[in-house]
This record gives C-alpha cells, sequence and structure tokens, in this order.
C-alpha cells in the first residue's frame, strides 16, 4: 500500500464512528424515590457528568414538576419548556440548555404533566422532536419526582430502566419498596442505589433490607448499582451551583458516582433495543387508558 492510500484508510478509519448513528437508541433510563429529598437530582446531573466523561452524550429530562431542580443545581436558566414545543411555539431544539460537559438539558414544565394528555397531532409533533434527541445521545435521564403520580407512572413507564435513589432513612426504605411494589408490574429493570451512607456496610444492609423485601413479597430481585457517600461537599456544591463532579471531582461523593457511572456502562442489566424515543413517547400515551 502506498503511504499516501494508508493515510487515507487510517483517516476513514479514524472519521467512521462506532455505531451506526441511524441505528442507535439511547438508553433511557428514568430517576425516581418514594420519598423526597433523598437526592434525586444531585444524583441525576452528577451521573450525567460523570457519565459524560466516560465519553458519553447525555440528554437530562427535568420531569419533576415540583421545583426546577435540575436548573438550579447547574445555575442555568431555562427560558423554554416541553409546554412550548407541543403547542409548536418552540422546536426541541430551541428549548434545550446546554450545561457542563455538553450535557442537554430539556425542562418538562407543565408539559410534562399534559403529557398523557395530549391530543394525536401533539403527539406527533413531540415525537418528530424527540426522535432527535435519541438518535443524538446515548442515554436519557429523567429526573422525576418522587412518589407516585400519573406523570410520574408515565415516565417510569416510558423508560427502560428505572434507579430507585434511597437512604437509610426508615420512612425511604419503606417508601421506595411500596414506589417498586407498585411499578414493578411494568417491566422496567430496576436498580438501586444508596445515598448519604456512612459505611459501605450501610449500604449493604440498606440495598439488602429492599432486596429481601422485594424478593419475599413480590418475588422481584433488585439489581444494586452502587453507594454514595454522606459528604459535606454535596450541600456546598448545591449553593454554589456547581455539581461536585466539577467543583470537587475528588469528593467521596464523587468518586461514588463514577462507579456507579461504570457500573452502569459496564456491568449492569438492561434491555435493548428500546424502540427509541417514539416508543417512548407512545408508551406514555398508551399508559393513560385511552382505548
Ligand atoms: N450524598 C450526599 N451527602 C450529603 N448531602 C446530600 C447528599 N445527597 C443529597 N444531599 C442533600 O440533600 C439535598 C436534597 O437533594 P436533591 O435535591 O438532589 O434531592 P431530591 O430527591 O431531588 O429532592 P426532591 O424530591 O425535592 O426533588 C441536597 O441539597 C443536599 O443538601
Ligand atoms: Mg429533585
Amino acid at each position: 500500500m502506498t503511504d499516501q492510500a494508508f493515510r487515507l484508510r487510517e483517516l476513514i478509519n479514524v472519521n467512521k464512528p462506532m455505531i451506526d448513528p441511524a441505528n442507535k437508541d439511547a438508553r433511557i433510563i428514568a430517576v425516581s424515590s418514594g420519598k423526597g429529598g433523598v437526592g434525586k437530582t444531585n444524583f441525576t446531573v452528577n451521573m450525567a457528568i460523570a457519565l459524560s466523561k466516560l465519553g458519553k452524550k447525555i440528554t437530562i429530562i427535568d420531569a419533576d414538576l415540583g421545583l426546577a431542580n435540575i436548573d438550579i443545581l447547574l445555575g442555568l436558566v431555562p427560558r423554554y419548556t416541553l409546554t412550548h414545543v407541543i403547542k409548536k411555539e418552540k422546536r426541541i431544539n430551541e428549548i434545550e440548555v446546554e450545561g457542563p460537559n455538553g450535557i442537554r438539558i430539556i425542562s418538562g414544565g407543565s408539559g410534562v404533566m399534559d403529557l398523557v394528555n395530549l391530543s394525536q397531532d401533539e403527539l406527533d409533533t413531540l415525537i418528530e422532536s424527540f426522535e432527535y434527541l435519541n438518535k443524538d445521545s446515548d442515554y436519557i435521564l429523567i429526573d422525576t419526582g418522587a412518589g407516585l403520580n400519573q406523570s410520574v407512572i408515565s415516565f417510569i413507564q416510558a423508560a427502560r430502566e428505572l434507579i430507585v435513589v434511597v437512604t437509610s432513612d426508615p420512612t425511604s426504605i419503606t417508601d421506595a419498596y411500596a414506589l417498586i411494589k407498585n411499578i414493578k408490574h411494568l417491566g422496567v429493570n430496576i436498580k438501586v442505589v444508596v445515598n448519604r451512607i456512612e459505611s459501605n456496610k450501610e449500604g449493604y444492609e440498606v440495598f439488602h433490607k429492599i432486596n429481601s423485601a422485594t424478593t419475599k413479597f413480590l418475588n422481584y430481585e433488585l439489581e444494586s448499582i452502587g453507594f454514595i457517600y454522606e459528604d459535606a461537599n454535596v450541600k456546598k456544591s448545591v449553593k454554589n451551583q456547581v455539581p461536585f463532579l466539577i467543583g470537587f471531582p475528588n469528593a467521596l461523593a464523587s468518586k461514588g458516582i463514577e462507579l456507579i457511572a461504570y457500573n452502569l456502562e459496564n456491568n449492569s442489566k438492561y434491555d435493548q433495543p428500546n424502540g427509541g424515543f417514539s416508543k417512548f413517547i407512545k408508551r406514555i400515551f398508551k399508559s393513560k387508558d385511552r382505548s
């Protein structure tokens, strides 16, 4: 082979994508909890950063109707939400906000609540606009609110994986169990993260408590994907509006998140293909009894 031909071949190989983007679907993961305030939003944001450090393209959907948590944590001020997309006032690429490490953030706004009540035309608009998120993301992380309302159930149903965040607080454990009991029939793969631990032993114990209950009473075995230590840097980061994975990359909490990201990417179970975002929206749509 001539030198030039060799270089050309090298160039082509470098530029050749590993996966054909046209056939690639994102992993859609809902992050939820039984009890509120256990660390879902901090987990979602920092997890997105950890995954992006592994070379992944991440989209976060803020589907928590309560406070605009994600934006506050990142110090961002999105002006538009999914409601504008549904009403055809904006295109999806006009409502997205870029966070750290190129993470794309989509605010649900009240549009999230309307998702199960869309007309066919509105649904079509959304399906079309979300298809591009799916093709352009490796992971779509959805921060849902705590507890169970129709909107949370819809998002969990639409995702193929659910991460339940729990702490050692007994109400967090019983509420996580209740959440799992109520959504188990949806067939999503349920993973557990124990947050705010003081020791690994505590993490194993909390996971064991929930898992033994679901195994015994629901005949369902959970997957542990890791623990995050109680860490004063988390609170500081919230105050500074800079995620701890960026502000305190060597903090215990950051190390925990990085390990979970690694586990998620390399060791965790998930079903592929998930059918992409159009299926995602259709599943949401179907989750309401319309038929
Ligand atoms: N690993 C941790 N170490 C110390 N503090 C933590 C940790 N994780 C979360 N926190 C504290 O808990 C607070 C609530 O976290 P976060 O907002 O992420 O919870 P949430 O589950 O999203 O709450 P909500 O249900 O209201 O949406 C944080 O502001 C922080 O002070
Ligand atoms: Mg939150």
